[in-house]
């Protein structure tokens, strides 16, 4: 992602009534208390551990990027939250915190690894005994606006700029019991984990929601400069089909969310 498009993802960030929601979502199935260390994996730029660091006594909050990192200190910074740079795919992030926290967040997260199992592996790892964690991810879904977005870099209209382009989104391809089993193989006891796929429409005005695809669009940097505002342009058009009567875009995608207790 270049600055430019790290800058409107971290605006997006700030959106509180995206926030907000989030918030009270992981709320209602994994309450927080004043007493928990939590750690938010994939923690971005920051907008969601800035919105739970009232609800608990600490945050670790990592991210693969370095640029994300440095946004999160900038924006969101907090007595109670400390960022780090580290990758949710490496089991080694995990070792060095041994069984520390008491609740784990990895929001939006896991369809941004190859494969998901090392994360919960890791996530099962660092909780105590006893501990929570919350974790979602995007599943395959027909209409799926992400998919159509990362799909996009193939149309044969681009494809001479896009030889060796390998897509980083990896939506989750099983049923919910497949996840429940990758829950399991990580240590996760099968009656402490509840599970289940929905379908999210996100609805926002043309400007927000164009702005929001776009920060997922790395490829269209392959694309000459003078292109890539062509290239958004019709990426954007083909991946958000459908509108309110109003004109307000639907974002679809389908949504897996977890809780497990270790
Ligand atoms: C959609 S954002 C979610 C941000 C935040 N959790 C939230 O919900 O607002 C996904 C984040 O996952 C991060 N990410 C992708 N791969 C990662 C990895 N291997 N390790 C850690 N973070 C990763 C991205 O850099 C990005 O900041």
């Amino acid at each position: 992602m270049d600055a430019v498009e790290l800058r409107k993802y971290c605006l997006l960030g700030q959106n509180d009534e995206i926030a907000l929601r989030n918030v009270r979502d992981i709320l209602e199935v994994m309450p927080l208390e004043k007493s928990d260390k939590l750690l938010e994996i994939g923690c971005g730029t920051g907008g969601l551990s800035k919105h739970l660091s009232g609800y608990v006594k600490s945050i670790t909050a990592f991210d693969v990027s370095p640029a994300m990192i440095q946004e999160a200190r900038e924006h969101f910074p907090g007595n109670n939250i400390e960022y780090h740079v580290a990758d949710a795919g490496d089991p080694s992030t995990y070792k060095k915190y041994g069984a520390f926290f008491d609740k784990v967040i990895a929001h939006y997260c896991l369809h941004w690894l190859k494969d998901p199992s090392a994360c919960l592996q890791g996530i099962y790892h660092c909780l105590k005994p006893g501990g929570r964690c919350f974790v979602n991810m995007q599943c395959e879904v027909a209409e799926d606006t992400f998919s159509g977005i990362f799909a996009y870099p193939m149309n044969s209209k681009w494809a001479e700029y896009m030889e060796g382009y390998e897509c980083p989104y990896n939506a989750f391809k099983g049923t919910k019991d497949d996840f429940r089993k990758l829950l399991d193989e990580a240590g996760f006891k099968s009656q402490y984990v509840h599970c289940k796929t929905y379908i999210e429409d996100l609805d926002l005005d043309e400007t927000t929601a164009k702005a929001y695809c776009r920060t997922l669009m790395g490829a269209k940097n392959r694309v000459p400069r003078d292109k890539q505002e062509e290239y958004m342009n019709e990426a954007f058009e083909s991946a958000t089909k459908r509108k309110t009567e109003e004109g307000r875009c639907i974002l679809t995608s389908k949504l897996l969310a977890a809780t497990a207790q270790k």
